[in-house]
C-alpha cells in the first residue's frame, strides 16, 4: 500500500535556481543557504522516495488572470520547466504519476474537494527550485512527482485551515492507492517576504521560527492563523506558507523533525527548510 512516510517544507526563491544552474552554490552569499541541505540531499538518496506530491504555486507561469484554480492537480505524464522570462532553466523534465495523480484527484473529488485536474503544463521556479535544492545536479529527477498548485498569488488564497483539511483528505487519497509505493509531501514557497510596495524587503525572522516551531508536534494552532496575520506579520507573500500546512495536514496529528535550518537573507527573503516524520505511522490501506 502507498503510504506518506515524510514531509519536507521548503522556500522556492528563483534566485537559489540562478546560483544552482551558474555554479554559485558554494560562494560566500550562496554557501550558507546550500548548506542547509546537505543533510536533506544524503537523507534523500538514502530515502528514495518513489513519488513526490509537490504543494506549490504558480507564478504567472501555467496560469494568468484567464484562469485562477485555488486547488490544481497535476495528472500528466510530463511537465517541461517555464519560461520565465530568461528561457526554461536547463534541469531535467519532472515526470508525473497519471495512475496516482488521478487517483489523488478522484478521491479529492469524492472526498468533496473540487480539484482542477490539469494534464499539461509547465512548471516554474515554484517547483523547479525546491527539486534542485532537495536533489541537486542530476541528469533525471530521482522520483515521480505530482505537482498540486495552490492560488496564493489573486486575493482570495484558501484559509490555512482550509489548506490542512485538504492534507488530511490527500493522506486518505494515498492510503487507499494500493500499489506498494514510498511517498512524500512537500510544501513550498515562503518564508516572510513583500517583493513590492513601501514595505519591499520584509523579513521577520521571529514569526518565520514560530511557523517552524509550530509544525513539529501537534500544530493545530497554525491553521487558525488568518490571512491579515500573515499579511500584517510576513509582508504579502509569506501567504505563500499556508501551503506547508497541507504538508503538515497529511502527517497526522503529530509529527517530529529530522532537520531545520533558516537563513537571512536570502534574495528577498528568509530562507526555511524543514523536514518532518509523522509521530506515529501513518496508517495505510485506509
Ligand atoms: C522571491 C521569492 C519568491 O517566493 C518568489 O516567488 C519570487 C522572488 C525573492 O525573494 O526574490
Ligand atoms: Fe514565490
Amino acid at each position: 500500500m502507498a503510504l506518506i512516510t515524510a514531509g519536507v517544507g521548503s522556500s522556492h526563491v528563483p534566485l537559489l535556481g540562478v546560483a544552482h544552474d551558474q555554479g554559485k552554490d558554494r560562494d560566500d552569499y550562496f554557501g550558507p543557504i546550500f548548506a542547509g541541505y546537505d543533510w536533506t540531499r544524503a537523507w534523500e538518496r538514502a530515502e528514495k522516495p518513489d513519488v513526490v506530491i509537490l504543494v506549490y504555486n504558480d507564478h504567472a507561469s501555467a496560469f494568468d488572470m484567464k484562469i485562477i484554480p485555488t486547488f490544481a492537480i497535476g495528472c500528466g505524464e510530463r511537465y517541461a520547466p517555464a519560461d520565465e522570462g530568461w528561457g526554461p532553466r536547463k534541469v531535467p523534465d519532472v515526470i508525473g504519476h497519471p495512475d496516482l495523480g488521478w487517483h489523488i484527484a478522484q478521491s479529492l473529488i469524492l472526498d468533496e474537494f473540487d480539484m482542477t485536474i490539469i494534464n499539461e503544463m509547465d512548471v516554474d521556479h515554484g517547483l523547479t527550485v525546491p527539486l534542485s535544492m532537495m536533489f541537486g545536479h542530476v541528469d533525471s529527477w530521482p522520483c515521480k512527482v505530482v505537482p498540486l498548485a495552490v492560488n496564493v498569488v489573486t486575493y482570495p488564497p484558501p484559509s490555512g485551515n482550509r489548506c490542512w483539511a485538504l492534507g488530511e483528505a490527500i493522506a486518505r487519497a494515498v492510503a487507499s492507492f494500493p500499489e506498494d509505493i514510498n511517498v512524500q509531501i512537500w510544501g513550498t514557497g515562503g518564508m516572510s517576504h513583500q517583493l513590492q510596495g513601501e514595505r519591499a524587503g520584509l523579513i521577520n525572522a521571529e514569526w518565520d521560527n514560530m511557523f517552524l516551531d509550530g509544525l513539529i508536534g501537534e500544530s493545530e494552532h497554525l491553521r487558525r492563523i488568518p490571512h491579515i496575520d500573515y499579511l500584517r506579520e510576513t509582508g504579502s507573500e509569506g501567504i505563500e506558507m499556508v501551503m506547508w500546512l497541507i504538508m503538515r495536514g497529511a502527517l497526522g496529528p503529530a509529527t517530529r523533525a529530522l532537520h531545520r535550518h533558516y537563513h537571512v537573507p536570502c534574495s528577498n527573503t528568509a530562507i526555511g527548510h524543514i523536514v518532518l516524520e509523522p509521530a506515529s505511522p501513518l496508517s495505510s490501506g485506509a
